[in-house]
């Protein structure tokens, strides 16, 4: 890989990040979260849009600073073209091509799924990447879905949630329970406390390797009205093992299609992308399965898991190789295929 300096801008939902990468080596990977959405228990587009407008040139300048560079030295500039919130999209855009256009370097559009999963590429001392083909579960807050990745960009969605996203059911639940936005991360914290036999929830059945969350979601509001009847106090005396037992059965519903996909594909390479592979209880699920069913697995560097830079810059990176470059006119894109 060259050793080009380039630097990565996300901006697709609610973190503004800012990435440079020299060849496959991240200098900075800098982000600002955005805390206002908590008290809305979700994200607010139009917040969400003019909080990115207030931090992306502060974010960017943090990237340079801590890569030690100036902005002189960048040969490209990434950006998460899509998929994702369009009034979020084009604050990065925006800013991406003016960068490039002032630089008088090449813009490169990345599309935010094929960075999640292409993230296994960035170097790492301490894991090997993916040898492909390779199937990744990549699970965020909006999507959730099975990948067969053939090469760096020759991808293939061979399963998909039909409803709800894995994190946004993490999210959800984790709201019936009271708990901030966004829940996951809470449910993980609270469920290594808990009990994951104390619930059971229903599991959906369909066909292939789709998935579907609403069920379990609408199941544990029913059970959860039903207990607050008999005792006001149900959650709070009950909470760590609620979340342990959500937690395990949105993890078995995962697992159940990965291995199913794995089997019928018969590959054994098998990687985890996205916010929810953050989660504890995926990332043992996935290791059982390294002695269990003989996987070579890969599980992201916690940073690269929810939305960063980093991510951006390694695919724009790949992209500047192939000399895949994207012309000022580009517009963000709301929706972005694999
Ligand atoms: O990839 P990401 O940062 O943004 C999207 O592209 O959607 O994913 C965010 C999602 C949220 O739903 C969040 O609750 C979930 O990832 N998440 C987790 C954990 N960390 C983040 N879910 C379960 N356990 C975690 N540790
Ligand atoms: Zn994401």
């Amino acid at each position: 890989m060259n050793e080009s300096l380039i630097l990565g801008i996300e901006s697709s939902c609610d973190d503004t990040s800012a990435a440079v990468i020299c060849g496959n080596k991240i200098l900075s990977n800098i982000a600002a979260s955005q805390a206002i959405h908590k008290e809305y228990g979700g994200v607010v587009p139009e917040l969400a849009s003019r909080a990115h407008q207030q931090n992306i040139i502060p974010v960017v300048e943090k990237a340079f600073t801590k890569a030690n560079i100036q902005q002189k030295q960048i040969s490209a500039v990434g950006f998460t073209r899509g998929p994702g919130l369009l009034g979020s999209l084009l604050v990065g855009t925006s800013f991406a091509k003016s960068l490039a256009m002032s630089l008088n370097v090449p813009l490169i559009e990345v599309n935010h799924l094929q960075a999640h999963i292409l993230a296994h590429f960035i170097d790492d001392a301490n894991s090997m990447p993916p040898e492909f083909p390779f199937l990744c579960l990549t699970v965020s807050g909006g999507h959730t879905m099975i990948v067969l990745v053939k090469d760096y960009f020759d991808m293939e969605i061979i399963g998909k949630t039909t409803d709800d996203a894995a994190g946004e059911a993490f999210d959800k639940i984790g709201k019936i329970f009271g708990l901030d936005y966004p829940a996951g991360p809470i449910v993980d914290r609270l469920a290594k406390n808990g009990d994951e036999n104390s619930f059971k929830f229903n599991k959906p059945r369909l066909e292939n390797y789709d998935y579907s969350f609403s069920g379990i979601k609408t199941s544990v509001l029913y059970f959860i009205q039903k207990e607050l009847k008999k005792n006001p106090d149900f959650i709070k005396e009950n909470l760590d093992d609620l979340c342990a037992s959500v937690q395990k059965s949105i993890i078995e519903i995962l697992m159940e299609k990965l291995e199913k996909a794995a089997k019928d594909y018969g590959i054994n390479h098998v990687a985890i992308a996205g916010g929810v592979s953050a989660n504890s209880g995926l990332r043992e699920a996935m290791k059982k399965n390294e002695e269990k069913l003989g996987w070579n697995i890969y599980i992201p560097k916690f940073e690269y898991t929810t939305d960063n830079a980093a991510m951006i810059a390694m695919v724009a990176q790949l992209k500047l190789e192939r000399g895949e470059f994207t012309d000022l006119s580009a517009a963000a894109t709301a929706r972005y295929d694999l």
